[in-house]
């Protein structure tokens, strides 16, 4: 049976790939983007995540169009590296308000339905820096370190109501986040990666499809790292 998807930043990279692995599942998928074309074949939102009343709108569109969200795949983030003492507070709390505030306000419009079918999946992309920690990063860590807190918190409040909440923790991977680096940076990354190399957004996709999935229906609260094994016991 087909169920209602949204993934949020789903136009290009991780999202996308997501997005339509989730569509080859047979599931009716809607994507969030901001400027140009939504991707073909899936159901495009207008959506600043950093907006409330644009979140709201994009609920209802989306429940319109293939009724209430019973997959939620909160995927939308940035990064603004810099060292902490450079860092300015605007690049502070704008990854802040985008990657955990964004998170926290899709994921509040998406369990109204949920709660009221009894029954729903939540899905949170975090980071391995979340729990690593990187030297740069101390917003985009902080902010997908959060996402693991608020999954675990949600999880126990929504557990009673058959709704999942999870966390997925990709380590390095291929998309125009991780082009952006420096090559000498690409090759240290890859040396500590205990697998050598990045992971595709396929990999993370699957991953984000079986938890969305019936096999899936007894894990919660968990943090599953899709990185190669960067960040091994933590
Ligand atoms: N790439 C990696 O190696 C890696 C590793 C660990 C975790 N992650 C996480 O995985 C997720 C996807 O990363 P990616 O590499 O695919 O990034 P990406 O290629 O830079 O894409 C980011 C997506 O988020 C959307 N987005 C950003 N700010 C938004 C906002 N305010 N409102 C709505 N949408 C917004 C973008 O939309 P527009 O197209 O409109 O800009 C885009 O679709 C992120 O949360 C990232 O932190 C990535």
């Amino acid at each position: 049976m087909s169920r209602s998807v949204l993934v949020t930043g789903g136009s290009r990279g991780i999202g996308l790939a997501i997005a339509r692995e989730l569509k080859e599942a047979g599931d009716d998928v809607a994507v969030t983007y901001r400027s140009g074309e939504p991707p073909e074949g899936l159901l495009g939102v207008r959506c600043d995540i950093t907006d409330t009343d644009q979140v709201d709108a994009a609920f209802k569109q989306v429940e319109e169009e293939q009724g209430a969200v019973e997959v939620l795949v909160a995927n939308a983030g940035i990064a603004k590296d810099q060292l902490l003492a450079l860092m300015s507070e605007e690049d502070f709390s704008s990854v802040l308000d985008t990657n955990l505030t964004g998170s926290f306000r899709v994921a509040k419009r998406a369990v109204r339905g949920m709660m009221r079918k009894r029954t729903g999946r939540i899905i949170l992309i975090s980071s391995v820096v979340g729990l690593l920690g990187s030297g740069g990063q101390v917003n985009y860590a902080a902010s997908k370190a959060g996402l693991v807190g608020f999954a675990r918190s949600l999880a126990r409040e929504l557990g009673s109501r058959n709704i999942t909440v999870n966390v997925v923790a990709p380590g390095f991977i291929e998309t125009d986040m991780t082009a952006e680096l420096p090559e000498a940076r690409q090759a240290e990354i890859k040396k500590n990666v205990p697998l050598g190399r990045y992971g595709s957004t396929t990999e993370i996709a699957k991953t984000v499809r079986f938890l969305a999935g019936e096999d899936a229906a007894y894990i919660t609260g968990a943090v599953i790292p899709v990185d190669g094994g960067l960040g091994m016991g933590h």
